[in-house]
């Protein structure tokens, strides 16, 4: 008898429990269905019933207008630029190393001979990755560069969605780098180049 009236007891507390977080969770549906427009879905607000508007025309979104077509697409009136638009710092030359190592020396190599490890091995592409030691690619202006990087070449894709506009023009400063680093004519060292040069030479010549 009283272990029947124990249990009476535990399923009377246990069914107000169990109203009251009922009734206490009624309170809240205000905040669980919050009126909102949600990415393509339908609205009656509109005449046309979508959610999405299409924006003004000519609307640019903050910090998007890229008036400077030099920095921005390395072209002025769909020439590639001849100079770098921004200040070229030992610090940018760093970044731009960086940049290439990580985005490009893959296939490209880490002097830009096109011998990159994808190259060697693995990824078997249509066209092998180019070496930037040809006389077009060193002639050429270095807005190509960044206009490569920018829209792909052939099968290159494109790196417009993974490297900004400044790192761009990083990686295409160190691409002059290793140009120079591959094939710089002797007239264009400094005396104390040559005489390094001459050094290391002759140290190399009397090993055996
Ligand atoms: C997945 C491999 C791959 C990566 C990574 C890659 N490239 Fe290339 N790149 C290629 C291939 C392949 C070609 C040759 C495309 C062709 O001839 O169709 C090429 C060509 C080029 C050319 C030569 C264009 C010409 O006029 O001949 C340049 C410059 C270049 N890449 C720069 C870069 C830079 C800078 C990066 C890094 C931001 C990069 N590439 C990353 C594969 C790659």
């Amino acid at each position: 008898m009283r272990v029947a009236l124990t249990r009476l007891r535990r399923l009377a507390s246990l069914t107000a429990a169990t109203v009251a977080m009922a009734v206490l969770a009624g309170c809240h549906t205000d905040m669980w269905h919050q009126p909102k427009a949600k990415p393509q879905g339908a609205n009656v607000f509109f005449a046309d019933g979508k959610t999405d508007r299409t924006p003004v025309l000519n609307t640019v979104p903050v910090g998007n207008l890229r008036k400077d077509d030099a920095f921005y697409t390395g072209k002025v009136g769909n020439k590639p630029v001849p100079q770098i638009p921004v200040r070229v710092t030992r610090e940018l030359l760093q970044r731009g190393q960086q940049q290439y190592e990580a985005f490009c020396m893959p296939c490209h190599g880490k002097v830009g001979d096109g011998q990159g490890m994808i190259a060697q091995r693995g990824l078997a592409l249509r066209r092998p990755p180019a070496t930037f030691h040809t006389d077009r690619l060193r002639n050429m202006p270095v807005g190509y560069f960044y206009d490569v990087i920018t829209n792909g070449f052939g099968v290159m894709y494109s790196y417009a969605s993974r490297i900004e506009p400044e790192d761009r023009w990083a990686i295409a400063a160190y691409i002059r780098v290793l140009q120079l680093s591959q094939y710089t004519k002797r007239e264009q060292l400094t005396p104390e180049d040559l005489k390094k040069l001459q050094e290391e030479t002759t140290n190399t010549e009397s090993k055996p």
